[in-house]
């Protein structure tokens, strides 16, 4: 195939449209509740709030806070309504980024500029992270030039406290820990590691960025929570994604500090730019409106109202479905997940088999390793889906129990393959060598 060029001649917006559509076919079909992650879908009339409130917004910047006090004004209630799901009381502080990742970083860099300040001897300040921690860290400690300690998980696949006060040492800036973490779903032992902060003086950090608009309103529901926010003593500060279970569009999520002071430290200003003084609050220069727009729009159309209707057809889903796996032999829960997501495995079958069976069933499940299993992210699309589900994962099962041990294949048998590989960085070359050609046009 040419690579193409820009047109020399424009279409018209009818058929560039129609364009588009037709390039969503090869696409997963996130409406019909057959995927368990990327999207979260609260249904039409939310939809249609987005897309307006989006459209109204997505040629105004947020780089301009002077030129545009709109987005300013809203940005402020958004962080200001967030911090207050989070107990940070009155002197909290945050801002609004593109996503988990960038207010993951964020807090990173605060924390090295907080060690950078308060130990300045310290050449490269140490993030302490239980494995379960997203990759954000990781990837955030490789671009700020920090350590990064990875502890390991107790048996019930939550942090383990003792593991991380092992692992401070004079370089450590920063505790953290996930309220819930992505793998098993879990909300981390937080108070204990908050109260290990507070002692030695240091930061902690709570990621938020999948329960921060869920946890709450299951609190409230009455199923159990740990305290995991602003409430604990030692949290510094909490990343919360507004585009996860807020349901807002993609672009939108908050990062928090306990107050105005650490914040400072989050923000970057470059004086001696011949186009003017330079200062911005997060990484991005340009910053969406329609993102911004987005998140302010559905966070008033749901209200807290709104947001515990959909915590409980989430959580009513997710009890169905954990039930239906609990009840197929040689199926199960890891560990006692808190809210909406978790992992199951088995002893009996190759799970990576049988998720390959459950793709050509038309579910896509993801894959957790170390150890191996399969992955559920379940929002309400998924409440009418659960007999459906069940009765495939059934029959899943039990055609991967009649697999020939061995037998893996395709996806499946890649997937083992690289959960078995010791040479870990022959796995990244991979990786990165699949996403070169992914995005190669040939
Ligand atoms: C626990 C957790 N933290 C952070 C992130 C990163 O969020 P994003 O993909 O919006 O950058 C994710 C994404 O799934 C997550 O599950």
């Amino acid at each position: 195939m040419t690579k193409p060029s820009l047109p020399k001649k424009g279409t018209s917006p009818e058929a560039v449209l129609e364009q588009l559509q037709a390039h969503r076919g090869q696409d997963v079909d996130w409406k019909g509740g057959r995927t368990f992650s990327l999207v979260y879908y609260a249904g039409e009339r939310v939809m249609q709030l987005l897309h307006d409130a989006y459209s109204m917004f997505m040629a105004e910047n947020g780089l301009s806070p002077m030129a545009f006090p709109s987005l300013k004004q809203m940005e402020n209630e958004v962080v200001a309504m967030t911090a207050d799901m989070l107990h940070g009381g009155e002197p909290a502080a945050g801002s609004m980024t593109s996503g988990g990742t960038e207010s993951i970083f964020m807090a990173m860099k605060t924390a090295r500029e907080w060690s950078r300040k308060h130990r300045p001897h310290v050449a490269k300040p140490k993030i302490i992270a239980p494995v379960s921690a997203h990759p954000a860290f990781v990837k955030s400690a490789h671009y700020l030039d920090m350590q990064i300690e990875f502890t390991p998980l107790g048996g019930d696949w939550r942090a383990d406290p003792e593991a991380m006060k092992a692992a401070i040492d004079d370089d450590t800036a920063i505790l953290v820990g996930s309220a819930v973490c992505y793998p098993y779903g879990v909300v981390d032992p937080i108070e204990e590691i908050a109260a290990l902060a507070d002692e030695r003086g240091l930061l902690m950090h709570v990621d938020g960025c999948l329960g921060g608009f869920m946890l709450p309103f299951v609190g409230k529901l009455g199923y159990e929570v740990p305290v995991w926010d602003f409430r604990a003593k030692g949290v510094t500060s909490i990343s919360a994604d507004v585009h996860k279970y807020g349901y807002a569009a993609k672009g939108a999520s908050t990062v928090t500090y306990r107050d105005a002071e650490l914040r400072k430290l989050q923000f970057y200003a470059y004086p001696d730019w011949p186009g003017g003084i330079y200062v911005t609050p997060t990484l991005a220069g340009a910053r969406p409106g329609g993102a911004v727009a987005a998140a302010w729009a559905v966070m008033h159309h749901l209200g807290e109202e709104g947001y515990l209707k959909l915590a409980e057809a989430a959580m009513d889903a997710t009890s169905q479905i954990k039930a239906g796996i609990e009840s197929i032999d040689g199926l199960r829960i890891m560990g006692d997940p808190h809210m909406t997501v978790f992992a199951f495995d088995s002893e009996e079958v190759d799970v990576f088999t049988l998720g390959s069976k459950m793709d050509e069933r038309g579910w896509h499940l993801d894959r957790n390793q170390f150890p191996s299993a399969l992955h559920m992210m379940v929002t309400p699309a998924h409440a009418d889906l659960v007999d459906e589900l069940v009765s495939d994962l059934k029959a899943a099962m039990q055609e991967a129990r009649e697999a020939p041990a061995g037998a893996a294949e395709g996806m499946a048998a890649l997937y083992g393959a690289a959960a078995a590989m010791p040479d870990r960085g022959a796995v990244s070359e991979f990786a990165i060598g699949f996403m070169d050609q992914l995005y190669t046009i040939s």
